[in-house]
């Protein structure tokens, strides 16, 4: 493993414009559950519980579900903390080596652990926005209005339409700003870090196919405790195992080759 994340080190040393694309695989061991591995979310709640659809037929359904998980302590996002590979990645991009982050997460964690650029592919659940005039507010206050009987909790303060969470449910589309950044991220990435993520959910996934179609194709270099989807499409260094052990090598592999 040391010669691979070795290689890694000089692709991402020697790159212009590396971007990282990160899924759930980088938070589990903040004690969020990835969706598909043993144990993941999807193997305990229908994901159809987060499609827009059903969410529309019944809203105050779909929250008595959240704050449920949220008491189960299944998917308590606010109380999790950034783990040692959000740290790494957050490191790389103050060094200047890493220029973005395009995170398939809704966990904030990114953000918390330091990371400026970071484009949220997925949305963020630790908001809540209205469906009819967008205007947003922190989930943990529909939580509380939710917890406390309010009977319009998860309305609008401003136009009494119908909170949602500010993550993207399945049938919804990616935010247009999201899209935009990250193909232009794509167009001009050299080198692709790929942490923690299957790479079965479009259009994330089409990202590493997109920078190893173009010409020159960049270098995808992948972290993961399973080989992703597209691994024998994509992947130039593919290095498995645990996405916090595995950044912090490679982080201390960098700084090594730069003190050359
Ligand atoms: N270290 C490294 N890799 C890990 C770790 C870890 N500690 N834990 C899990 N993984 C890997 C798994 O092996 C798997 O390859 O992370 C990946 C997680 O895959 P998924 O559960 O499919 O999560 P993700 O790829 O982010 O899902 C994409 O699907 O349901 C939608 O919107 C949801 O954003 C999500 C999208």
């Amino acid at each position: 493993m040391e010669d691979k994340i070795r290689k890694a080190a000089e692709i991402l040393v020697g790159a212009q414009n590396a971007v990282a694309l990160t899924g759930a695989g980088i938070s589990t061991e903040s004690g969020i559950p990835d969706f598909r591995s043993p144990g993941g979310l999807w193997t305990k709640v229908d994901p159809g519980e987060f499609s827009l659809d059903r969410f529309l037929q019944n809203p105050t359904r779909f929250w008595r579900l959240h704050l449920d998980l949220k008491a189960s302590g299944e998917f308590d996002l606010a109380s999790a903390a950034p783990n040692a590979a959000h740290a790494a990645l957050a490191r790389l991009e103050q060094m200047g080596l890493v220029k973005c982050v395009i995170t398939q997460n809704v966990d904030n964690l990114h953000q918390r652990a330091g990371s400026v650029e970071v484009v949220e592919f997925h949305g963020n659940m630790l908001r809540a926005a209205c469906l009819r005039c967008r205007a947003a507010e922190p989930i943990e206050d529909v939580e509380a209005r939710l917890t406390a009987g309010d009977p319009d909790a998860a309305r609008c303060r401003k136009c009494q339409g119908v909170l949602k969470p500010d993550a993207v449910f399945f049938g919804e589309a990616i935010p247009a700003k999201a899209m935009n950044i990250s193909h232009v991220q794509s167009q001009k990435c050299d080198a692709l870090l790929v942490i923690g993520t299957s790479l079965q959910v479009y259009p994330a996934a089409q990202i590493p196919m997109t920078v190893k179609l173009k010409y020159p194709p960049a270098q995808v270099l992948e972290i993961n405790r399973e080989p992703s989807a597209l691994h024998e499409q994509v992947t130039d260094v593919l290095m498995l195992g645990s996405a916090g052990d595995l950044m912090t090598r490679l982080l201390n592999t960098v700084e090594e080759l730069l003190k050359r």
